[in-house]
């Protein structure tokens, strides 16, 4: 069978997750989507995607503290992240991070993902901030905060004090909604690498690379930029219009899988909402609304979970080139989760392509060639 894209194509078996399955919502390991968003920290999620069960009390609680005392940066990845440009990409900084890391904790044996990834968990976003204040500041911060959560050590870190709630739990319930996809992209990116049998940190990198694109995760950062161009929705609807006419692609919305809804955008959508209702941009969220309205009018097409994510990031007071980062540091728990089952699997991943190239041909000399 051939596809292009390989739309379509069944390319292995996974206990993870299941998208797109007829009369099944998305879950995690067989719990809903909705259900998780609504009652689960990202901590549990990630200790589900990575550990395979939901945590009970105690191992929560532990496992909690295992993350917090994984936040430190040793001073050789310091060192790196110290010489890399404040016009530097974040994700390029999430991938360099991450190459440099398994230069100073390498995996040495295949035991030891679990260890590698919630080390990962627990540190990109410090990562990520300490290049962020050093590059723009010269500031070197501790990585250290009273915050228990992912969620809400990045925020504290970036923005030097502790979140509100509501921020604190919309970054929550966003890191929960982007741990896990089934074989999106950068999850097949790190399989493929997995399956030559290398190491953690490279399936992780390589799945960095690939999430970097727009139309994969990169498309939460295009989404802010097409809504923060407009102040009312009358504005929007008609450029909006004008980019159909052109056929250009309008980032954050469509899925090579969904057909009329991606279930995780109901629910970012509503933070969203909420969080509008006290920022002085509130006018983003009826903009967005009124884009999603004009695409379904005129195309059909509906938001993925990156077009809400957007706003409800830009409400949370994240700068947008760290919007993908984000999606970073919730979906390294799918990835493990994925490379771990690669590693079961055991058997390289190496397609087969039909050759449209020339005839065979003559081999010219080099005088002789045009
Ligand atoms: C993520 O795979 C995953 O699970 C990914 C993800 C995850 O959690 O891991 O869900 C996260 O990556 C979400 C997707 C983020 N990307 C974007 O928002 C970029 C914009 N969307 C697209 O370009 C597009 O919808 C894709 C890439 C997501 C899917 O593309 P497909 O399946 O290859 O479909 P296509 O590009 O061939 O589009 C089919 C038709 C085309 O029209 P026709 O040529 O048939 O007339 O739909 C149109 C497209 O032009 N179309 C769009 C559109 N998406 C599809 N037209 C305008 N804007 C869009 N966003």
């Amino acid at each position: 069978m051939k596809a292009a894209g390989l739309a379509g194509v069944i390319a292995g078996d996974t206990v993870i997750s299941t998208v797109g399955k007829e009369g099944l919502d998305l879950n995690y390991r067989g719990y809903s989507i909705r259900d998780l968003a609504a009652h689960s920290t990202f901590e549990e999620v990630a200790y589900l995607l990575i550990y395979g069960k939901l945590p009970n009390v105690e191992e929560l609680k532990a496992y909690t503290a295992k993350l917090v005392s994984l936040r430190s940066l040793p001073d050789g990845l310091k060192v790196t992240l110290e010489q890399l440009p404040a016009n530097a990409h974040p994700m390029d900084v999430l991938r360099t991070g991450v190459s440099a890391l398994g230069c100073l904790e390498t995996e040495n044996s295949f035991e030891e993902a679990r260890d590698h990834a919630d080390r990962l968990v627990a540190s990109l976003g410090s990562m990520l901030v300490y290049w962020y204040h050093f590059a723009n500041s010269g500031k070197r911060i501790e990585v250290e905060s009273s915050e228990s959560s992912v969620a809400g050590h990045f925020l504290d870190l970036l923005h030097g004090e502790a979140p509100s709630e509501d921020h604190r739990r919309c970054m929550d319930v966003s890191l929960i909604l982007y741990a896990e996809h089934e074989f999106n992209a950068s999850t097949f990116t790190s399989r493929v690498v997995t399956s030559t049998l290398s190491d953690y940190h490279s399936a992780i990198a390589a799945g960095i690379g690939a999430l970097r694109g727009p139309l994969h995760g990169g498309a939460n950062e295009k989404a802010m930029e097409l809504i923060e161009r407009f102040t009312d929705a009358d504005e929007a609807e008609k450029e909006l219009r004008d980019m159909l006419e052109r056929k250009e692609k309008i980032m954050g919305f469509g899925h090579r899988v969904y057909r009329d809804s991606d279930p995780r955008s109901d629910i970012i959508k509503e933070w969203s909402l909420k969080l509008s209702q006290n920022s002085d941009k509130a006018f983003l969220y009826p903009v967005s609304e009124r884009i999603e309205k004009v695409m379904w009018d005129e195309k059909h097409i509906f938001p993925n979970l990156d077009f809400y994510s957007a706003s409800a990031y830009h409400y949370c007071g994240i700068p947008t080139a760290m919007f993908t980062p984000l999606f970073v540091i919730s979906r390294v728990t799918g990835w493990t989760a994925h490379i771990i089952e690669e590693r079961g699997v055991g058997k390289l991943i190496r397609p087969t392509a039909d050759y449209t190239g020339p005839s065979p041909q003559a081999y010219p000399s080099i005088e002789t060639r045009s």
